[in-house]
């Protein structure tokens, strides 16, 4: 595992920005997988600036998200559908047919979460996944207690998780209280990780996930098992961070990370 702390969240942003850039130049029908929420908007705005200034080009791109609310129909705002159109997918060249959420409508949620499972392996699999964290250690929505070796399905959300994101609907009570998530085996079978976190409500839980045990009380900790994961954080989410100073050290003298210093 790579731990890259940035200066500014900003920073922490462009970098993760550029390592994407990098991964679609280089294999332009690159296998995406995405996250959304807060920390991803910024993100997704470079990614979308990079298109139309530095014709960073998505034609050939596939992109599967992490997770979609159950009972969300895709044209409601609160919907991942919805935020990844608003964010992404309207604003970039890829192609609407190969971008792929679970559909939280299925009347056969199980069936739907096994027919995405069959269609990422239909495509060879996830080249590169990016990843949130979440203030319950969730990735995607792998709440604690998940298995490690989930696969996508239907769950039931945390109080602590419903908190956070009913914020972000007009009317809190819309927020379901059931996704579907890819599960925390799905995210481990992808080719690389890239873990994005900013600001300070971040740090207790990325030192947990970075530096705790690798436990299913915190799903994102599984990282730790990962061949080929990247951390990025701003400073303030790696401020509890034991080793943030050897990290950098890291970062300064890896020959690997020349090209982005
Ligand atoms: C969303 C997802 C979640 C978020 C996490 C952080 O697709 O998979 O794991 O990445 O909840 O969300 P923010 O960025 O809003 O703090």
């Amino acid at each position: 595992m790579d731990v890259v702390i940035r200066k500014s969240t900003e920073d922490a942003v462009n970098f993760a920005a550029r390592l994407l850039a990098d991964a679609i130049k280089c294999k332009p029908d690159i296998v995406l997988g995405l996250a959304t929420g807060r920390t991803m908007e910024n993100l997704y705005g470079r990614l979308v600036t990079m298109h139309k200034n530095d014709k960073l080009d998505f034609s050939l791109a596939r992109s599967f998200n992490l997770d979609e609310y159950v009972g969300l129909p895709a044209e409601h705002p609160g919907s991942y559908r919805f935020y990844m159109s608003r964010y992404l997918h309207n604003h970039v060249n890829i192609d609407k047919r190969n971008t792929f959420l679970p559909n939280g409508m299925a009347e056969d949620l199980a069936a739907e979460c096994c027919a995405y499972e069959k269609r990422i392996k239909s495509v060879g699999g996830i080249d590169l996944q990016l990843l949130g964290i979440g203030r319950s250690g969730h990735i995607g929505f792998n709440e604690p207690l998940s298995a490690l070796t989930s696969r996508t399905r239907p769950v039931v959300l945390t109080a602590t998780t419903i908190a956070e994101n009913s914020t972000l609907f007009d009317n809190p009570a819309d927020m379901p209280r059931r996704a579907i998530t890819m599960g925390v085996g799905t995210i481990m079978d992808c080719r690389r990780l890239i873990l994005l976190a900013t600001g300070e409500s971040k740090a207790e839980i990325i030192a947990k996930a970075v530096e705790g045990p690798v436990s299913s009380r915190v799903t994102a900790s599984v990282v730790q098992l990962h061949q080929n994961c990247t951390v990025i954080c701003d400073e303030a989410a790696a401020s509890q961070l034991e080793e943030r100073e050897y990290c950098q050290w890291v970062f300064d003298n890896d020959p690997m990370w020349d090209p982005y210093r």
